[in-house]
Formats: C-alpha cells, sequence, structure tokens
C-alpha cells in the first residue's frame, strides 16, 4: 500500500478543454477517499492522470514517495475498476482473474492460490468456469473488483463502480467494497456522482465542480459546514433549500426577510454576518431542519408557502412547497402528518441549523467560524 499526492494537477485536452483545474489530493496509504462532483467535472479524466493512461499538463503525482509522472501505467502498481467491468469476454473468470498474474509470469501454484482467495473473499467460487456473458451486473462487477484485488495493488481506482447495477445491489455492493477496503487497508481513490456513496464509503471526500476541488474533508464535516453554496446544493437528499432575501440588522437582533416574511437569528449568526448588513444574500437550511404546521398555528418566525406535491416514502414524506415570492423548496416531515397539494403551510426554521451564503451558485458560506472574516 502506498501514499497518493496530486499536487497542483492540471489536465488540458487537446482542444483546450480544461477537464482537471489544479487539484491538489492527499491520501494517506490506508485511506479510502471520494471524489464526488456532477458529471463532466473531472473525476474521471484525475483517475486516469493517477492510473497513467492520461499525461498532466501541469503538476505532480507520487505514489508512496516516488514521482510518477514519468511512469508507465503499467508501472505503477495501481489496479482500476471501471463503469463497464471491463472483462474480457472470450475468457472465463478464472482466466479474467489470471490475466494481469500471468502477465506477470507468477507461478502457475501461485496464481491458483491468490484466485482462491480472492473468490473466497467476494463469494465467487462456483463462478470460476463461467464466461462473463453468463453472469448478472452484479457478478460481473464482483468478477471486475475480484481482478483489481488478486493483483495486490499499491493503490485501487474505482470510477462509478456501481451505477450500472440497481438500486438494491447498488447498496449492498457498496457496503461489500466498505467491507473489503476494511479488510485490505489499500488506499482507495474513488469517484462517483452519487453523493450517498461519497457519504457512506469515503473516509475523506473531496468535492469536485469544473475540475477544480471545492472542499476536502470527512464526509459529516462537509455535510454540516459546506464552505459554498455548490458544496452545500450536491451533498443530502433531498437537497438543501435556498431562499433569497435580505440580512435585516435592527436594534439588538438580525432576521433574514424572505417576502413579507421574517426570520429571527440567533446571536451566533449575527456576529458572522455583520459584515453583510443589509445586504441581498441566500439563506440555506436542510429539508431535515424545517417542520410544518397548519397557517392558524403559527405567528411570526416562519415562512409562508403552499403545498405542491406530497411524496410518502414510508419512513417520513417529502413535502414540496412555494413561497409568494415563488422560491420553491421541500420539508422532510413525519409520514403521518396529512397534508395535500393547494394547502397553505407555515414553515418553521431552526436558526440554529441556517446558513448564509453570498448570492450566485457558487456563493461563499459566510456563516462558518473560519472562513467569517
Ligand atoms: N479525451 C478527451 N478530449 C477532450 N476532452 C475530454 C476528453 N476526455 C474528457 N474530456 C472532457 O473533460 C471534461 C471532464 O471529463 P471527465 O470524463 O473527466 O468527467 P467525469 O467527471 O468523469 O464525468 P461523468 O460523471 O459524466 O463520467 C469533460 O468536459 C469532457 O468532455
Ligand atoms: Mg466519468
Amino acid at each position: 500500500m502506498a501514499r497518493v499526492l496530486l499536487e497542483d494537477v492540471t489536465k488540458v485536452f487537446d482542444g483546450g478543454v480544461t477537464a482537471v483545474s489544479r487539484l491538489s489530493l492527499d491520501v494517506a496509504d490506508h485511506e479510502f477517499m471520494v471524489i464526488v462532483g456532477p458529471s463532466g467535472c473531472g473525476k474521471t479524466t484525475t483517475l486516469r492522470v493517477i492510473a497513467g493512461l492520461e499525461r498532466p499538463t501541469a503538476g505532480n503525482i507520487y505514489i508512496g514517495d516516488t514521482l510518477v509522472n514519468d511512469l508507465p501505467a503499467r508501472r505503477r502498481d495501481v489496479a482500476m475498476v471501471f463503469q463497464n467491468y471491463a472483462l474480457y469476454p472470450h475468457m472465463t473468470v478464472y482466466q479474467n482473474l489470471a490475466f494481469a498474474l500471468t502477465m506477470r509470469r507468477l507461478s502457475a501454484a501461485e496464481i491458483n492460490k491468490r484466485i482462491g482467495r480472492v473468490a473466497g473473499l467476494l463469494a465467487i467460487e462456483q463462478l470460476l468456469a463461467r464466461k462473463p456473458q453468463a453472469l448478472s451486473g452484479g457478478q460481473r462487477q464482483r468478477v471486475a473488483l475480484g481482478r483489481a484485488i488478486v493483483r495486490s495493488p499499491k493503490v485501487f481506482l474505482f470510477d462509478e463502480p456501481l451505477s450500472n447495477l440497481d438500486a438494491a445491489l447498488r447498496i449492498s455492493t457498496r457496503a461489500e467494497i466498505k467491507a473489503l477496503h476494511h479488510r485490505l487497508q489499500t488506499a482507495c481513490i474513488y469517484v462517483t456522482h452519487d453523493q450517498a456513496e461519497a457519504m457512506t464509503l469515503g473516509d475523506q471526500i473531496c468535492v469536485m465542480v469544473d475540475g477544480a476541488a471545492q472542499q476536502t474533508g470527512e464526509p459529516l464535516g462537509v455535510y454540516e459546514r459546506p464552505i459554498n453554496r455548490f458544496v452545500a446544493g450536491f451533498l443530502g437528499t433531498p437537497a438543501m433549500n435556498f431562499f433569497t432575501g435580505r440580512l435585516d440588522f435592527q436594534n439588538d437582533a438580525v432576521s433574514f426577510v424572505i417576502g413579507n416574511d421574517t426570520i429571527t437569528l440567533g446571536r451566533r449568526l449575527k456576529t458572522l454576518t455583520a459584515a453583510y448588513r443589509n445586504r441581498e444574500m441566500v439563506l440555506g437550511i436542510r429539508p431535515e431542519n424545517l417542520s410544518l404546521s397548519l397557517p392558524s398555528k403559527q405567528s411570526g418566525g416562519s415562512i409562508s408557502a403552499v403545498v405542491s406535491v406530497v411524496e410518502p416514502l414510508g419512513n417520513r414524506t417529502d413535502v414540496h412547497l412555494r413561497t409568494g415570492a415563488g422560491d420553491r423548496f421541500i420539508v422532510s416531515i413525519d409520514p403521518h402528518i396529512d397534508v395535500k397539494p393547494g394547502d397553505g403551510a407555515k414553515i418553521r426554521i431552526d436558526p440554529e441549523k441556517v446558513h448564509i451564503f453570498e448570492p450566485g451558485p457558487g456563493g461563499k458560506n459566510v456563516t462558518l467560524p473560519d472562513t467569517a472574516d
């Protein structure tokens, strides 16, 4: 196993597309790093640069203590698992697993021993004689994982390995990958556009937008303290709600004015937002930090809205609403509360859970203690 270090890595393709822009990443030798971001943000390119399948335009890549910029892919000792499995169709599962080891001229006995161990680990012993077309999608992905593991590489690279699987299989295979990493303790870099995969798998996650890392850290820390609106809106389902409004400072109190509604904010936010006095800003709040009541029951401190869609999910119900000003948002509520489209509602905001962002799609979060200055 080995640490992976990226220093200011940039990849510009012929034709001028900047796929990766000054990406720095430090993955400890036993760590599971997840790079998460929307389609086209540069995830696959990042992995291909680490694997040696693309040359970086600028920056350095280290695996262990070795600068690998000029090292060919086959000498980097990394194994990549792809979304489409990339198994050899004319070979049996056993031959697929053995292929890289044969190339390395390991003895037949050693190959047999390693395949036996990995097949046991992944519960694919009974599939070894079959060819890929006789396997289900989930079984093929296990073989693809096995083919990576059997090489005992220094680093695993995963490119959306679960996205061809159905929802249930995706969740069970996700748990298996996590358990495998726990046993193997090898550095993993895993890319996905699925924020739930990122949150559940990563020791660290790196949120990437337009080729650039926005924020890197432990999943819960990034979820709770997103540095900008990109990150805040990307992690969590349903996504964080955003309201445009104005920070209003009067006497000793600060509040946020959304149309005709005024939300009183706490003392903590008052200090942090003082520099943005009376400015247009964006309030962010997660669906689980809102509560819903009928219009008659609440007076100040809440938002008036009309229910547009009700989605019962069993363990909770997601209610879509619209404010008078046209802002759309979602509240997650107890599934036994009776609401229907067209109902008027008052939404209470937990003022302790509010984030305030500068305007714009990537607006900075001004309510984090270390970025408020
Ligand atoms: N060989 C190439 N030549 C030119 N542009 C490329 C090449 N490969 C990728 N790109 C561009 O680089 C950007 C990043 O692509 P990349 O495949 O890394 O994104 P991604 O995050 O993996 O997306 P997805 O989630 O859809 O797989 C995109 O704008 C893409 O069109
Ligand atoms: Mg990709």
